[in-house]
């Protein structure tokens, strides 16, 4: 796309944004610009920036480089609405599905990030998507059972950033089947990358955060973990109950340190991982449901996002449902 398309899209925006200032009565000293265009190398959508009324001029009356064009936003996006500014965050299984939401959330959070995954062609487009200067996002290839791996990706991101705060285990599959056609190897597949994956990575962040005497470690456990869903498999619950008590007992080791372990456990959502159940089963685990709206990875990021800001800074060692009231305990 060229300048003058940005522009005429900008201007369309601007006038909207204009309208919008004058009700909510922002100073007359700085328009607030949205970021538009979520494919194109500018900041995703919703993000709310201040420009100075000499900076728009520069954008409206000079011709000038695009470089140029997005150096003026660079900086400018109002801090005061952002609960993880200049955070860094470590995301695993951020290619897809939940992983890729809350990598899309943190970032508008103003978290500094690093993409783990397996699929490094999936991050390597996320993070180009999210932040084309590459300046605020990393996509690293790692596995998570792999504890070299993990501890080498670690390291590369206190290289680049020089801390990190959070760490959200995300990462898992779901390979079902009834008990007396599941092999022992793909029990312990599911357990490895499930339940071993959070135990290696948590290991290996921890000493970066004792380091800061403060941390947040959000594992993603599931409602299966909590309740036993039907069709869900024995090796899947079994790793996500495991998830939930790794949770609690890290909470309690670490909390003298300052690190915080909370645990998620998502309801039904549609994504790569639940698109091979059957429908009918997937319908089941709905059964129950208090309120009319389907989950969405968004409802999941969103409480990840609480969870690793200091707006819970009294929770820890919770089991978190976000499953719109499928569960209640
Ligand atoms: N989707 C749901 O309904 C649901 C419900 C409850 C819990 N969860 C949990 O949420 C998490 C994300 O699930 P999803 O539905 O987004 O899955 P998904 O299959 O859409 O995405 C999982 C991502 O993890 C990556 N991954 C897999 N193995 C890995 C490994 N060894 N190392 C690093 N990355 C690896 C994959 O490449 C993929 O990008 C999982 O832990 C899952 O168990 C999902």
């Amino acid at each position: 796309m060229e300048l003058k398309d940005i522009k005429n899209i900008a201007e369309d925006v601007l006038q909207s944004e204009r309208e919008f200032n004058k009700k909510a009565g922002v100073s007359e000293e700085f328009w607030s610009f949205p970021r538009f265009m979520r494919e194109e190398p500018l900041p995703p959508n919703d993000t709310v920036f201040d420009i100075s009324r000499e900076e728009m001029k520069k954008i409206w009356d000079v011709k000038i480089p695009i470089d140029e064009f997005y150096k003026i936003f660079e900086g400018k996006e109002r801090s005061f609405m952002m609960l993880l500014k200049d955070c860094v965050a470590i995301i695993t299984g951020a290619g897809k599905g939940l992983g890729e939401s809350i990598a899309e959330e943190f970032y508008k959070e103003g978290a500094l990030l690093a993409l783990f995954d397996i699929q490094y062609d999936l991050i390597e487009n996320l993070a180009k998507k999210l932040d084309f200067s590459r300046e605020r996002v990393m996509a690293i290839k790692a596995d998570v059972t792999d504890e070299m791996m993990i501890k080498d990706g670690m390291s590369k991101v206190f290289n680049k950033f020089g801390k990190i705060d959070i760490l959200v285990n995300n990462a898992g599959i779901s390979l079902h089947k009834p008990i007396k056609e599941m092999s022992v190897e793909v029990f312990n597949q599911v357990i490895n990358i499930n339940l071993n994956g959070p135990f290696i990575c948590s290991k290996s962040v921890i000493p970066y955060m004792e380091k800061q005497k403060r941390g947040k470690i959000v594992n993603i456990a599931s409602l299966g973990g909590r309740t036993g869903r039907p069709g869900v498999g024995v090796n899947y619950a079994a790793s996500k109950a495991g998830v939930i008590g790794l949770t609690q007992t890290l909470a309690r080791e670490l909390g003298p340190s300052g690190i915080y372990v909370n645990s998620i456990c998502p309801g039904p959502i549609l994504t790569e991982q639940t698109k091979q159940y059957p429908a009918d089963v997937f319908a089941s685990w709905n059964v129950g449901r208090a309120v009319k709206k389907d989950g969405l990875p968004q409802d999941v990021a969103d409480a990840a996002v609480f969870l690793s800001s200091n707006k819970s800074d009294w929770i820890t060692g919770v089991t978190l449902d976000v499953n719109g009231g499928i569960l209640m305990k």
